[in-house]
C-alpha cells in the first residue's frame, strides 16, 4: 500500500478483534512515523505513552466518554504535549505538531494493517484525568486506540471542490 492509497482507505476504527496481538516492531514503527511529523522549528514537542496494560486501558476507557473502543483495542497510545519546549516565536504550535504526529501513527497502522481510532483529550477537561492515570507531566492530545480491525468500514472521504478557492494569476 502507498501514501496514496493508506491516505484514502484509513477510517477510524472503533471495533477490533480483542485480544489479538499488536507485535512491538509494529508499535513501534507507528511511533516513528508519529515521531517523523514535521513540527515548528524542529522542536518535536511530544512524548507518547503505550498503554498495553489492560487494567490501566480499562481505566482510560472508563476516563474517556467516547473511548468505549479501547474495550477490543489491544492497545493505547497516548500522544502527549510538552509546550515548554516551544519558546519565542515557536510557542503555541504544539497542538498542530502533535496533531500532525497523530495523523502520522494513523496512516502508518493502516499501512501495517491495522486499525486505529483518534479519541481527542486537549482542549477537554479529560486533560487532568488522563495526565493523573499516565503519572504524566505533559499534556495528553490524543488517545489512539489501535488493534487488529473486525470492521471494513467504506472509505468516505471525498474530494470537495467548494472548500477551495484557486487564486490564478
Ligand atoms: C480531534 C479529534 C477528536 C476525535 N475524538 C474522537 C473520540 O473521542 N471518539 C471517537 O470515537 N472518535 C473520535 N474522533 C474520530 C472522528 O469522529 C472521525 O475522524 C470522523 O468522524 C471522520 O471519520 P473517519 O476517521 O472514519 O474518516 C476524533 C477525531 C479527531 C480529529
Amino acid at each position: 500500500m502507498d501514501c496514496t492509497q493508506a491516505i484514502r482507505a484509513r477510517r477510524s476504527i472503533r471495533k477490533f478483534r480483542p485480544g489479538a496481538p499488536v507485535p512491538r516492531e509494529a508499535v513501534e514503527q507507528m511511533l516513528e512515523a508519529a515521531m517523523m511529523a514535521p513540527s515548528a522549528r524542529n522542536t518535536r514537542p511530544w512524548e507518547f505513552f503505550v498503554v498495553e496494560d489492560p487494567e490501566l486501558k480499562g481505566r482510560l476507557r472508563r476516563a474517556h466518554p467516547f473511548a468505549s473502543m479501547l474495550d477490543t483495542a489491544s492497545l493505547a497510545i497516548v500522544v502527549c504535549a510538552r509546550p515548554e519546549v516551544q519558546t519565542g516565536v515557536v510557542s503555541g504550535y504544539w497542538p498542530l505538531d502533535c496533531g500532525a504526529a497523530v495523523e502520522n501513527l494513523l496512516l502508518q497502522a493502516v499501512d501495517l494493517g491495522y486499525g486505529a481510532c483518534w479519541c481527542g483529550c486537549w482542549p477537554s477537561p479529560r486533560v487532568s484525568t488522563l495526565q493523573e492515570l499516565l503519572g504524566a507531566q505533559s499534556v495528553p492530545v490524543a488517545l489512539v486506540a489501535v488493534g487488529v480491525p473486525d470492521e471494513a468500514p467504506e472509505a468516505r472521504g471525498h474530494y470537495d471542490p467548494g472548500k477551495v478557492t484557486w487564486l490564478t494569476p
